[in-house]
């Protein structure tokens, strides 16, 4: 099966956000990934629900939420409202990541949960059958455009066995700094979705290289 590509919005042009939406739409990646930042569990304000409802009027694609923010709980209703199909909280922002995690399927997303670069996988063993999605953090998250941090390999393939000793459907998905040259690595250590901001939108052809980061195959 090929890779999912869930390229970043947070890279796009937000003056021209339906053009780069449309750009989306008529290439090959499968998600758009929706990046929320409330400048307290990052440092960074990236938009809220006005963007996510004008994104989910053009996108033919799911809206992959990715919040990075304090107490999600608060929101997660007015995100499904806002259009989000599948809904990302971290794990460092949740004191009872069970009850969110099911607050969100019972709400009819698909649940995932994103881990910093510092936080140990071992923390979702106890959650892992429940949920759809790892985002799996290769940066600090906060800002598009950084460089990807190397000990993320080995985090994928503790994840891997996790998922499998568990028997979950669980997907990882990788977020910051992924590009043409970490692809293939990333797939051989188990992951398969890719989330690509910078490196998508600051090419000269995006529908391309989405293209080209679709193709990617797993090698070491
Ligand atoms: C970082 C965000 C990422 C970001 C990825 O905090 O969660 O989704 O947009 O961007 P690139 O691919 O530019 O690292
Ligand atoms: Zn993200």
């Amino acid at each position: 099966m090929s890779v999912i590509i869930a390229p970043s919005v947070l890279s796009a042009d937000f003056a021209n956000i339906q053009r780069d939406t449309e750009m989306i739409n008529s290439s090959e990646a499968d998600w758009f990934h929706v990046d929320i930042m409330d400048g307290m569990f990052v440092p960074n304000i990236s938009f809220g629900f006005p963007v996510v409802k004008a994104l989910k009027k053009h996108a033919q694609k799911p809206l992959d939420v990715h919040l990075m923010i304090v107490d999600p709980d608060r929101y997660l209703a007015d995100f499904k409202a806002a259009g989000a199909d599948i809904l990302s909280v971290h794990i460092e922002a949740c004191t009872h990541l069970h009850r969110t995690i099911h607050a969100i399927k019972d709400l009819g997303m698909k649940a995932g949960v994103a881990v910093n670069p510092h936080t140990s996988v071992e923390l979702l063993r106890d959650v892992i059958a429940d949920i759809d999605l790892v985002c799996m953090m290769s940066v600090n998250p906060g800002f598009g455009g950084q460089k990807f941090i190397e000990n993320t390999y080995r985090k994928v393939s503790t994840l891997k066995d996790i998922i499998i000793q568990h028997n979950s459907q669980a997907l990882i998905e990788i977020d910051g700094g992924v590009n043409q040259d970490n692809a293939g690595k990333l797939m051989a250590a188990g992951a398969s979705v890719l989330v690509a901001g910078n490196f998508v939108f600051s090419s000269p052809n995006p529908v391309e290289t989405i293209s080209k980061l679709k193709q990617s195959q797993p090698h070491t």
